[in-house]
């Protein structure tokens, strides 16, 4: 299992629990591509791709006699440049003479137990010390430019990580216009791609269409992985459903400008080239010089989407996610955003956490608005410095009166932003990212920090640094609310200025490894006005994530929905907020609300104290189901019982233990009926044969008078049913009416 070279056929496999990966050396040392699937085993692929001689399709000069080999019909690697495969490149690279070319050769490989690690990017590591490595190394003759083809092989994870190297070897210096991190040719199938967008307040809608004959793209030239187009793409079966179907994901593991582009050619192969966004991207390689693109997380299944994304979940959390959090009881928390947004002071942030406090939540998280003179979203950021108008005496005494409460203290802050008025900013113009001789485009009506300046980073490690140093805080929200304009950077010479965006990134990820280094036992939440960098590379260094800026909870379904395909629940942030909703204007029960933020790290962001008794009695009950079943939610394994896009009458899903003990049921009515028709659910993931007993079947917010069958409904709880007939029988839910109510039904074996 592992990594195989087969020296005589000459041929790379690298096999997980349930798939293979092959490539093979052709006769001039060019690495093909030859299989990714369901596992085959071994044998040499490559009489697959017979010779045929297509026209227009061109030749290697070795190979002009031969003219059924062409470059362009056959699937590669990793491609070359200029080299007459006319399909999608992963490669654009410039001669001082301002010739662009390479041409791949076989020059050595080797193996290795562990995983690979990359040079100032995140990559998935390797602690449950289960993976092994190959590293192929490439060399273009003309240039001296080699590739190292980097793989990382987790067989029982069934992930196959890949990355790019690009070493100049040569003696003048290249230049790289496009430095994609992967190629993936699927010679044979016909695919749907699935993909991912949105908006602010809307992110990771799920889309899913059938692929043309031509390109179709997915990106981001936003300087972040962004809220319109997630960078993770599937693609899948047409017939392929939650359950069945061969599927693919390819997943970035990086936060910055992205491209992921799927082509079907002539042939009818389909290519996908995924890495960094070409658009205004160069990089100046020196002789000597390496520049890395990004880690790609790559999973394939026969088993459907359902389990294409537990193994996407599992690796998340297993390989993908650092520190002590990563599996960690995360605590209940209260965010005082929408609850106060910049209108507070010490006294009316304690009256919150004594509330919050008296209902059982463990920890109060201080949002925008305690430093600099940040009194509106104007001004201030860059001065992490207390406010102490707002916070008499600083952070310190609020933090001993919220610690006084049993709770944790938590904070936002945004480093990588600056406001005009700022101090930091009238100290520091050129810090900012503005171009030459242009006022700069505004967003939220700041700029962004200049995070590729090694002063930059200098200094947000050292106000950071003393921030956490000097205060009990045991987590951080970390948020950067727009998107980069203007990039240009001041200390880079003309010929680098297309490094900037990356150069950014590289900033931003040192920042975070120096940060969660020092400060192991802080809890670090990412956010980008919600969920505009919800990805792979953030995911190494926060184990959670704001999902939206939308707190409404009918909404959240469709958006947790899609999120839910790449990313494991335990990184979803999700809070139940005021009603009616601030972006919506929608009310839903305060329990449906709390059914919703329970399919992620669950939490508070309102005023507990404007809550009635009863309300206020629900809050406490919500804790404690959350409480009772954190590790079935957060560790389970997560099922999408209905599609949003096909079913408009209610979402469900279900959350599965790895051991098939025990289940957890939840279902939202999201679209009352008249005559309503049944509410009929299939349950997922249980063991056939064992017998399960529903121990509770709890209704919510079902405030008008449900309809008939609700008894029928509740004859069920107590009973035993076996896990086939829970499956493929089903359960009919109680018929519940009104606006949003919501079923929480727990199944356990006997
Ligand atoms: C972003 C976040 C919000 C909140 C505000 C504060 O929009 O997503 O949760 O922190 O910033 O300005």
């Amino acid at each position: 299992m592992g990594i195989q070279f087969d020296a005589a056929a000459r041929t790379f496999t690298l096999s997980t629990r349930s798939t293979t990966y092959q490539m093979g050396l052709d006769h001039l040392d060019h690495l093909l591509h030859l299989y990714y699937g369901p596992a085959i085993g071994q044998g040499d692929l490559a009489a697959m791709y017979p010779p045929a001689d297509r026209g227009f399709s061109p030749n290697h000069n070795a190979d002009r006699e031969r003219r059924g080999i062409s470059p362009d019909a056959l699937p590669q690697e990793y491609t070359g440049c200029n080299t007459g495969d006319f399909r999608l490149s992963c490669l654009v690279v410039r001669e001082e003479n301002g010739a662009a070319g390479a041409e791949w050769r076989y020059a050595s490989h080797s193996i290795q137990k562990g995983k690979y690690a990359l040079t100032g990017l995140p990559a998935a590591h390797d602690e449950e010390n289960e993976a092994e490595s190959l590293c192929i190394r490439m060399e273009d003759s003309v240039t001296g430019l080699a590739l190292e083809l980097l793989y990382g092989v987790f067989e029982r994870q069934d992930i196959i990580t890949r990355a790019a190297r690009l070493v100049n070897g040569g003696s003048q210096t290249l230049r790289l216009e496009k430095a994609a991190s992967m190629c993936l040719d699927l010679p044979f199938g016909r695919w749907d791609m699935i993909h991912f967008h949105g908006r602010h307040a809307m992110e990771r809608r799920m889309e899913r269409t059938p692929l043309m004959n031509a390109i179709q793209t997915v990106s981001s030239t936003r300087g972040a992985s962004s809220h319109h187009h997630n960078p993770f793409v599937i693609l899948c079966d047409r017939k392929a459903n939650e359950e069945h179907g061969l599927c693919y994901g390819v997943m970035p593991v990086y936060s910055g400008s992205h491209r992921t582009d799927v082509e079907v050619d002539q042939n009818g192969l389909t290519r996908i080239v995924s890495g960094i966004h070409d658009e205004r991207f160069s990089w100046q390689l020196a002789p000597g010089e390496a520049f890395t693109a990004p880690e790609v997380i790559l999973a394939c299944t026969e088993n459907g989407l359902t389990a294409l994304s537990q193994q996407y979940h599992r690796f998340i959390r297993h390989n993908v996610c650092r520190g002590e959090f990563r599996f960690a009881r995360r605590p209940v928390l209260i965010n005082n955003w929408e609850a106060t947004y910049f209108d507070f002071d010490s006294d009316a942030i304690v009256r919150i956490a004594e509330k919050a406090a008296a209902l059982g939540v463990e920890m109060l998280v201080l949002d925008d608005g305690w430093f600099g003179k940040r009194n509106d979203d104007n001004s201030g950021l860059g001065d992490w410095f207390v406010n102490e108008n707002k916070l008499p005496g600083g952070l310190s005494p609020l933090i001993e009166r919220v610690n006084a409460l049993g709770m944790k203290f938590g904070i936002w802050v945004e480093p990588e932003m600056v406001s005009e008025d700022s101090e930091l900013y009238r100290a520091h113009p050129d810090w900012a990212l503005t171009l030459p001789g242009r006022a700069p485009v505004m967003s939220r009506n700041q700029m962004v920090l200049d995070m590729g300046r090694p002063d930059v980073v200098d200094y947000l490690t050292e106000r950071l640094t003393d921030l956490l140093a000097n205060n009990p805080i045991a987590y951080v929200k970390w948020d950067m609310n727009r998107n980069m304009t203007d990039v240009y950077s001041r200390v880079l010479p003309a010929e680098r200025q297309g490094e900037a965006a990356h150069r950014y990134m590289l900033g931003v990820y040192k920042l975070l490894e120096t940060l969660t280094t020092r400060f192991p036992h802080v809890l670090f939440e990412g956010c980008a006005g919600g969920g505009g960098r919800f990805d792979a590379g953030m995911l190494a260094y926060f184990t959670q994530i704001w999902c939206s800026d939308d707190t409404d909870a009918i909404e959240r379904l469709v958006i947790q929905h899609g999120t839910s395909f790449g990313y494991p629940v335990s990184s979803m942030g999700a809070h139940v907020s005021a009603c009616p909703n601030h972006q919506t204007g929608r009310t839903t029960p305060l329990w449906t609300r709390a059914v919703a933020a329970m399919a992620g790290t669950f939490g508070y962001e309102l005023d507990l104290n404007k809550l009635s008794d009863e309300e206020a009695a629900q809050v406490k009950e919500q804790i404690a189901f959350f409480d009772k079943h954190y590790q079935l939610i957060q560790n389970g394994l997560y099922y999408r019982l209905t599609d949003p896009t096909e079913e408009e009458r209610y979402a469900a899903w279900q959350f599965v233990d790895e051991e098939q003990g025990e289940t957890l049921v939840n279902l939202v009515l999201t679209h009352p009926e008249a005559n309503a028709r049944p509410l009929h659910v299939w349950l997922r993931g249980l063991a056939p044969d064992a017998l399960y007993r529903v121990e509770s079947l709890d209704i919510h917010g079902c405030h008008a008078a449900p309809q008939a069958g609700l008894d029928l409904a509740m004859e069920g709880v107590g009973k035993t049913y076996s896990g086939s007939t829970l499956m493929h029988a089903g359960y009919t839910l109680p018929q519940l009416a009104g606006d949003y109510p919501s079923v929480q039904m727990y199944v356990k074996r006997v």
